[in-house]
């Protein structure tokens, strides 16, 4: 059954991926058999350049599920990763043309089914792709998934994007998936890291998250967070920091019901915004 595509943000470009070949809750099946000899090679070089790039700026529940993903042999066969996974934690990611919509995507994760992207880019889009790719999902989301508490977030968060869709809050929530699951930093013993996906699999926004001067990050509160709009084509000028992945678990526990309601009562703050009550963090605490 064909399923809609989905263009992120606003734009007009049309996706990269075949929505035909998706069944009806936008999963797909992985053609492995399909990769050439180039995709598994930017793969190979993607990873070993980010790898590269984690110590000091990863954080260490990532760099301690990395290894065991074989992700250094090319683009992995899904089932593979899968056998580890659910062993880990009852997690399993499945395949997806590409970006999938709110509804759908909440489901999946309910069900702690993660969608993985099954393509990859293209050689020139080496340092720079505007959609995830295969790399992207599972370099940056999948060795989270391996860590308990993170992987119960994850779940619930499915669960409360189901919700905050029916109560028309869902954009408010994908807020906090941005600046947790895919920005989030962490306080750990040696310093600021990252947890988040988009900037463990980015070459550049990476260290500039953890150790630019010029970036912004504030204690995550959530008012503040689901406040903040954010951009999709440049750094974030704001990060949110959170001090253990539990209290990502103990912040998102109460019913998030009222919290909407206050949340679009105090109104929408830009990216870059700065706010009185932030509880802005300097590197080097
Ligand atoms: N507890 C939130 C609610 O009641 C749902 C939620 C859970 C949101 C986990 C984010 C993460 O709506
Ligand atoms: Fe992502």
């Amino acid at each position: 059954m064909a399923v809609q595509p989905v263009v992120y943000g606003n734009s007009h470009r049309p996706p990269r991926g075949d929505y035909e070949r998706a069944n009806a809750d936008y999963t797909c099946t992985q053609n492995w058999a399909q990769y050439s000899e180039q995709d598994h090679d930017t793969f190979r070089r993607l990873y070993q350049q980010q790898l590269n790039r984690l110590p000091g700026l990863a954080c260490d529940e990532f760099l301690a599920a990395l290894p065991s993903l074989g992700l250094d042999r090319g683009i992995p066969q899904f089932d593979d990763i899968n056998e580890r996974l659910q062993r880990a934690t009852g997690w399993e990611i499945v395949a997806v043309p590409g970006l999938i919509p709110e509804r759908p995507f909440f489901e999946l994760l309910a069900q702690r089914r993660f969608p993985v992207t099954d393509w990859i880019r293209t050689p020139d889009e080496f340092d720079y792709i505007v959609e995830p790719d295969v790399f992207h999902d599972l370099f940056g989301h999948v060795p989270m998934l391996f860590n308990p508490v993170f992987a119960n977030y994850v779940q619930r968060y499915g669960e409360g994007g189901l919700k905050a869709h029916a109560l028309g809050a869902g954009e408010l929530l994908a807020r906090l998936y941005w600046y947790t699951i895919e920005f989030g930093l962490i306080r750990q013993r040696d310093g600021i890291r990252a947890y988040g996906a988009g900037l463990l699999s980015s070459p550049a926004e990476l260290a500039h998250s953890v150790l630019a001067q010029s970036a912004r990050r504030i204690s995550l509160d959530l008012v503040r967070c689901m406040r903040t709009r954010y951009t999709i084509d440049a750094f974030q000028p704001t990060y949110f920091v959170i001090d253990s992945l539990n209290q990502l678990i103990d912040m998102t526990a109460p019913d998030f019901t009222q919290l909407y309601e206050r949340v679009k009562a105090a109104g929408d703050l830009s990216a870059d915004a700065i706010h009185s009550s932030d509880d802005e963090i300097t590197l080097g605490r």
